[in-house]
């Protein structure tokens, strides 16, 4: 998951112009943090801005915490996303999303279901399924060319590429010992692609 990928969003309203401007590693986090910019109704409903037309850039934090992720818009927004590996190329995912809106707090009692509701089908599977279809991708094309070689240029993502490493690497040792150089290569190879 990499929030450089804002434009397969673009009809949804998404984010654009990200920049990275901070990016901590330990042993089992990834912490990164963007400016991004935001646009459009959506970003009007969320009180980002005051007018559709209008362009709010806002921070937004980064945790990968392999294989879960998650991220906050400076009191705006939370997402949560857990994952769970069922196979070497394939795992689930559970999110949660939480966003502030601007309404009154008496309305919400009536309001939220219809919100959950539409915003869900309009909005957040619309998102999900771009992303299931990207990832798919990726997946299909390192299956079918798994000598092709991989350029990351987002040193967040390439520090999440290391962590997932580190933690396949602690997995063996406490699970079968040292891992051989050909597996490493080939979970790299793995890591690569997503
Ligand atoms: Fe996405």
């Amino acid at each position: 998951m990499d929030v450089f990928h804002g434009v397969l969003h673009e009809d949804l309203q998404g984010w654009f112009d990200p920049v990275l401007i901070s990016l901590q590693e330990t042993d089992t986090l990834v912490c990164a943090e963007y400016q991004i910019s935001y646009r459009g109704r959506m970003a009007q409903f969320l009180g980002l801005s005051d007018r559709a037309d209008q362009t709010t850039t806002l921070p937004i934090t980064i945790e990968y915490c392999y294989p879960h992720y998650r991220s906050h818009l400076q009191g705006i927004s939370a997402l949560y996303l857990m994952r769970l590996p069922v196979g070497p190329t394939e795992s689930r995912s559970f999110a949660m999303f939480f966003f502030k809106v601007r309404l009154p707090k008496w309305s919400l009692r009536w309001l939220q279901p219809l919100l959950n509701s539409v915003l869900r089908r309009f909005f957040l599977l619309k998102f999900i399924a771009q992303d299931r279809e990207m990832m798919e991708s990726e997946q299909q094309t390192h299956l079918t060319h798994p000598e092709q070689l991989y350029v990351e240029i987002n040193p967040a993502i390439i520090a999440v590429q290391r962590l997932t490493v580190r933690q396949y690497e602690h997995f063996v040792q406490r699970s079968s010992g040292e891992l051989p150089a050909n597996r490493r290569k080939e979970i790299l190879g793995i890591v690569s692609s997503e």
